[in-house]
């Protein structure tokens, strides 16, 4: 039980801090490379056509990246060499298991393996201290023990914290393979880990030439298209060299359309998008018809700060939809009383109740116009506002609830409608009708009564 209860709490914690956490991918990436390298959840979309290429997996698969296409490696772990003694059963020295790693990491996502290692049987089992060394920078390896005694087994887990930055091209070799080792202290053996940082995405070595997609003349990568010299646009459809119309006319969506949407100057047939104020800001797209920005806003925030805009479309966080993201798919607020969602008399949407006519209220628990109300209520009705009828002697204990309101006659009475209701009453003592409206404020149930009543009981008969 007490097990269970903290996976429980585990879980939630974990919940918690993937609900909290935000959205780190670089939606404008260019390439796979540079957007698998935003952040360790970030993942590249391979589809040929597709608006939006740089997110999380689910993020992509919101906006219709098919899971086939969905690229997102996360490292890997592979044992090159694991020999096991062939020394029967008394050991002379130590061995290691397994000896020889090959270890691709994806920055922020760590990779862990079991080792076994094994003392010399003429040795007392020590405190073993474990040597690392020639671990590239930025990478971390940590070990916890599984097991104590001899063979102990250890679990070595390696991270690494990021990928080089362009700026350290000084040196070259920036994403591996280094070849690092772990040694126990006080010995002479180790394991050899090779290590190659996961910052290039694979797919670019499955190169398409002369791809379709790219209409013959460029070749297709990770689902973007590299074109052959002289031919541009994001489906190399166009051939700089059977145009004799000057370089701007690239830069134009239309034959009539500014050039670079009049966001950019175009450059040689490109759009050299302008820059914002704003450095959050930016334009994008072949002709700069693209932007973060240009998108519903909700709260003053684009995409209601639940999402990100991506070319005049909201592409919401988890948790929220609607076209400006405003709309949660949390349904605590459309609970009930009666821990039923909006009463059982309506749809909770964003968050709120849309009742069923005549349901009102947040959870439709207020129904004014519902034939019952107007009967329950009348016997205090009728005693509170004219000291008669059968609740008479208990009006102060059973009918305080109510609130009363006399006004001269019917027309004076509140408009009915939305949450007022108007009731009619024959008393039975008298044959007499008299009207009055009811309405619920907060928790308070008001009635509004008309004074004046009609006695005519043969015209009522
Ligand atoms: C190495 O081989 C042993 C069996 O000899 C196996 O139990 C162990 O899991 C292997 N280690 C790894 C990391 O695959
Ligand atoms: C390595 O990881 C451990 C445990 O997560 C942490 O305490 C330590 O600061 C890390 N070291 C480096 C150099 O990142
Ligand atoms: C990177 O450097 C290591 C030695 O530090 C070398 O073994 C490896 O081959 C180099 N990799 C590349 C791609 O040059």
């Amino acid at each position: 039980m007490a097990v269970k209860l903290l996976c429980l709490s585990l879980l939630l914690a974990l919940l918690c801090t993937g609900w909290t956490k935000q959205q780190t991918c670089l939606l404008s990436a260019s390439n796979c490379d540079e957007c698998i390298q935003s952040g360790p959840e970030c993942a590249w979309c391979t589809a040929p056509r597709s608006d939006v290429r740089c997110h999380t997996s689910k993020g992509l698969r919101r906006a219709g990246c098919h899971k086939s296409y969905v690229y997102n490696p996360q490292g890997a772990v592979q044992v090159v060499k694991n020999d096991s003694s062939t020394e029967p059963a008394v050991a002379k020295t130590l061995l290691l298991q397994p000896q020889e790693l090959s270890l691709r990491l994806r920055p922020g996502v760590s990779q862990s393996f079991p080792l076994t290692i094994t003392m010399p049987t003429d040795q007392p089992v020590q405190e073993l201290t474990m040597d690392i060394s020639n671990v590239p920078a930025g990478v971390n390896i940590t070990f916890s023990s599984i097991t104590t005694g001899n063979p102990l087994l250890i679990q070595v887990n390696v991270v690494a914290a990021q990928c080089p930055g362009k700026s350290d091209d000084s040196n070259q070799n920036r994403t591996g393979p280094w070849s690092s080792l772990i040694t126990p202290r006080g010995f002479s053996l180790s394991v050899m880990l090779e290590i190659t940082l996961e910052c290039q995405c694979d797919c670019i070595r499955n190169r398409e030439e002369n791809s379709p997609t790219c209409s013959g003349h460029g070749a297709l990568l990770c689902g973007q298209c590299a074109c052959y010299e002289s031919y541009i646009g994001q489906n190399c459809q166009r051939d700089t060299d059977s145009f004799s119309s000057p370089h701007e006319d690239y830069c134009r969506s239309g034959p009539n359309a500014p050039v670079c949407s009049g966001r950019g100057q175009c450059v040689e047939g490109f759009c050299e998008c302008e820059m914002r104020a704003n450095p959050e800001e930016r334009y994008s797209g072949r002709f700069c018809e693209c932007s973060n920005f240009d998108c519903p806003y909700q709260n003053n925030r684009v995409c209601g700060g639940h999402g990100k805009c991506m070319c005049g479309q909201c592409i919401c966080d988890d948790d929220w939809t609607g076209e400006d993201c405003s709309c949660s798919y949390e349904t605590a607020s459309c609970m009930a009383t009666n821990q039923q969602l909006c009463n059982g008399k309506g749809m909770c949407q964003c968050g709120v109740c849309k009742c069923e006519p005549p349901y009102a209220g947040p959870t439709c628990e207020n129904c004014p116009t519902c034939e019952n109300t107007c009967v329950k209520h009348a016997k205090c009705v009728e005693c509170r506002a004219f000291g008669m009828g059968e609740k008479r002697d208990r009006c102060d204990q059973e009918c305080s609830y109510l609130s009363v309101t006399m006004v001269d006659t019917k027309d004076d009475l509140p408009q009915t409608g939305g949450t007022t209701a108007l009731c009619l009453m024959i008393s039975p003592e008298d044959s007499c009708i008299f009207y009055y409206t009811l309405s619920r404020t907060s928790s308070r149930q008001q009635s509004t009564v008309a004074r004046a009543r009609k006695c005519n009981s043969r015209g009522l008969k």
